[in-house]
């Protein structure tokens, strides 16, 4: 039995469905008001939870051999994409578990200060490598899965929002790619006991988004560009009123002042030990838009 978390999320219910093409049982993880008629309807074992509720993680622990935690952090990302975390390894333990595969972030290990995310993650990195069992660690770029609804506007307006510097790079990964590395991560020796960096098989600017966008839909991009300053002020009012909100920003911010791309050598790497060639973003995104 695999349990995933974040079952209904992007790269969640990606998972379910290839674990259950391939007739595994699954326990999907969600909450009350998550979309998970399609998990259910592909013959997903649903157990309805919290993770922010230590009960509710123990529960979907018993009897499972495989955790695959691909949940996000919904605002809190102590309670989610920390302690959540460390509770789902410390049950997997006690559990037996076989293999533990967790969704990380690329850049992890920066030492981005001001990116609770980021910062949360590394610390269950480490926890997840010292704690004996057998585990993958995916650090991925962003998620094309991600670009669908950006797209979908494009299509309609032509215009393009890009903050901070569009001459950052950038490695978007298909997140059926990244699914299928996740489910077979568990099987394939490459794997075992890695901390991966996972992105496309392109290094992109960021500038080149909206020119993929206007290729696929034959449109001249309009690209509206303000600078990163403009978040900094808006962390600075957002302060006065929600400090809360105002320090999750941070990684926000991080994300869009860096670059976080893989090197050509990790890409072929990846493609090696998993045994496919990965998919550009613009073929993803043909798929999914239909032209
Ligand atoms: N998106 C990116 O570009 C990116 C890049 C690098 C790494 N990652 C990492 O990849 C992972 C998945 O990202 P994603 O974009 O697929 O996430 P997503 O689509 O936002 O899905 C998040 C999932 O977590 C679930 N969740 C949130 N809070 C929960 C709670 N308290 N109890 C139970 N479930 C809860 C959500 O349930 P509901 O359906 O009920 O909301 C949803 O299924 C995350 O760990 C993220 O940090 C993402």
């Amino acid at each position: 039995m695999f349990l995933v978390t974040g079952a209904s999320g992007g790269i969640g219910r990606r998972v379910v469905r290839i674990l259950r093409d391939r007739e595994m049982s699954v326990r999907a993880f969600v909450r009350l008001t998550s979309r998970y008629g399609e998990l259910e309807h592909r013959g997903a074992e649903i157990f309805i939870g919290d993770l922010e509720q230590q009960k509710d993680i123990h529960k979907a622990c018993q009897d499972v051999q495989y955790i695959i935690s691909t949940h996000s952090s919904d605002g809190n990302p102590l309670a989610l994409d920390y302690r959540a975390n460390i509770e789902l390894i410390d049950q997997a333990k006690v559990n037996g578990v076989q293999h533990f595969v967790l969704i990380s972030v690329l850049g992890a290990d920066r030492g981005y200060e001001d990116a609770p995310v980021f910062k949360a993650k590394r610390a269950v990195e480490r926890y997840l490598e010292s704690s004996g069992l057998n585990y993958t660690i995916l650090r991925p770029a962003g998620l094309a899965s991600n670009l669908l609804p950006l797209a979908e506007r494009f299509r309609e307006t032509g215009v393009y929002l890009l903050i901070g510097d569009p001459k950052n790079r950038t490695s978007i990964v298909s997140t059926d790619d990244l699914a299928r590395m996740v489910v077979d991560s568990v099987t394939v020796a490459g794997a075992r006991n890695q901390i991966l960096p996972v992105g496309g098989p392109e290094i992109l600017l960021r500038e080149d988004i909206p020119r993929i966008f206007g290729r696929i839909f034959n449109k001249e991009p309009i690209i509206i560009n303000p600078p990163l300053f403009m978040i900094d002020g808006l962390r600075g009012v957002l302060g006065f009123i929600n400090p809360q909100a105002q320090k999750n920003l941070g990684t926000f911010r991080t994300l869009l002042a860096n670059e976080f791309f893989c090197t050509t050598e990790e890409i072929t790497n990846l493609e090696a030990i998993f045994g496919f060639e990965l998919e550009t973003l613009e073929h993803f995104l043909r798929r999914y838009l239909a032209v």
